[in-house]
């Protein structure tokens, strides 16, 4: 998730166990090839073999309809040691639409054919390429004809966001469509949006009809949300585990991000937090207004009555 689930948040999420599989930022590609640098920003686990600390698989998504580029790209990550390509068709963003990519694609099946046909050929059968999409762009008149396009362009799996982009990222997610685009194709379909507890988790497979789904927010808000699915036992994360998960993801990004890009990042983890925590909500109002990392990381420990040095 871009700016979201970064290298940090996704170290700390998978080693609570239980993801399958989890995917990078997005690259976005344009017509160039790129080196190899990029992909080690956006994706620094493939020089530690494409894998998080834990040992959780990472794939590169990429973004873009440009399809000699695309291929090359996708080629590169997976030299890289990048487990397969995930291909984004879900971005809303106004920026990323009006140069053609993610969700404005959705109004093209055929170019969505195409796309998905390009980085398929492009690597071997071996290799996992995945999609991810919306219902649609402003409705959800070709979610079927997408959704085959990519089956038959030759993707592995398909991820399904269950709003069109028109929805944004407002409540209700409509997991009832994926149950349709379920029996239309025969590939593994990915269900996601807005499972944030094991009871949205059993209402989405049900509606849904597949077992597998992909976690977004639900697991920023609670980091061991794939474990609860997993054992099927409804415990909401504590926050004895999450603050001492907050203090490792502030030490971590201290050391690498300018102390302004430290303050804010811990803001928007705990702004999330907040929805379902009351001590991250305590918390949230204790920082909100500050911005100087020195007392952000003292507020910060004070929530766990634990101290440590800061380096910027
Ligand atoms: C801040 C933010 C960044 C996101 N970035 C990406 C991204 O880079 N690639 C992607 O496929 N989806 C991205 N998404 C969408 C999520 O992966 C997910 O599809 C969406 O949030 C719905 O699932 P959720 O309700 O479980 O969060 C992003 C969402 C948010 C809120």
């Amino acid at each position: 998730m871009e700016g979201l689930a970064d290298v940090h948040l996704r170290r700390l999420l998978t080693a609570q166990g239980n993801f399958d599989w989890v995917v990078s930022e997005f690259v976005r590609v344009v017509d160039r090839p790129y080196p190899e640098r990029v992909f080690h920003t956006l994706c620094p686990e493939l020089l530690q073999g494409g894998r998080t600390a834990s040992g959780t698989p990472v794939r590169v998504q990429l973004l873009g309809n440009h399809l000699e580029s695309m291929a090359i790209n996708a080629q590169r990550a997976v030299a890289l040691g990048s487990y397969g390509i995930d291909i984004n068709f879900g971005c809303p963003s106004k920026t990323v639409n009006r140069s053609m990519g993610g969700a404005v694609l959705l109004k093209e099946p055929d170019t969505l054919y195409r796309v998905v046909s390009a980085v398929r050929a492009a690597l071997p059968k071996s290799v996992v390429v995945s999609a991810k999409m919306r219902l649609g762009f402003d409705d959800t008149a070709l979610m079927l004809d997408n959704a085959s396009a990519i089956e038959a362009a030759g993707a592995d799996e398909l991820t399904v966001h269950a709003r069109t982009r028109l929805q944004g990222y407002a409540p209700p997610a409509h997991w009832d469509e994926l149950g349709r685009i379920r029996a239309h194709i025969k590939i593994p379909l990915i269900a996601n949006g807005d499972i944030c507890s094991i009871d949205d988790y059993h209402r989405c497979v049900a509606a849904a009809g597949t077992v597998d789904v992909m976690l977004g927010r639900g697991a920023i808000r609670q980091p061991t949300l794939a474990n609860q699915i997993r054992a099927n036992q409804a415990t909401t994360t504590s926050w004895s585990t999450i603050s001492p998960l907050l203090q490792s993801f502030w030490q971590e990004i201290s050391l690498v991000l300018p102390p302004r890009d430290c303050v804010g990042r811990v803001k928007q983890w705990v702004n999330y937090l907040r929805q379902l925590h009351p001590e991250a909500e305590t918390l949230w109002r204790s920082i909100r207004e500050e911005k100087n990392a020195q007392t952000l990381q003292a507020l910060l420990a004070a929530t766990t009555h634990q101290v440590f040095p800061y380096e910027p």
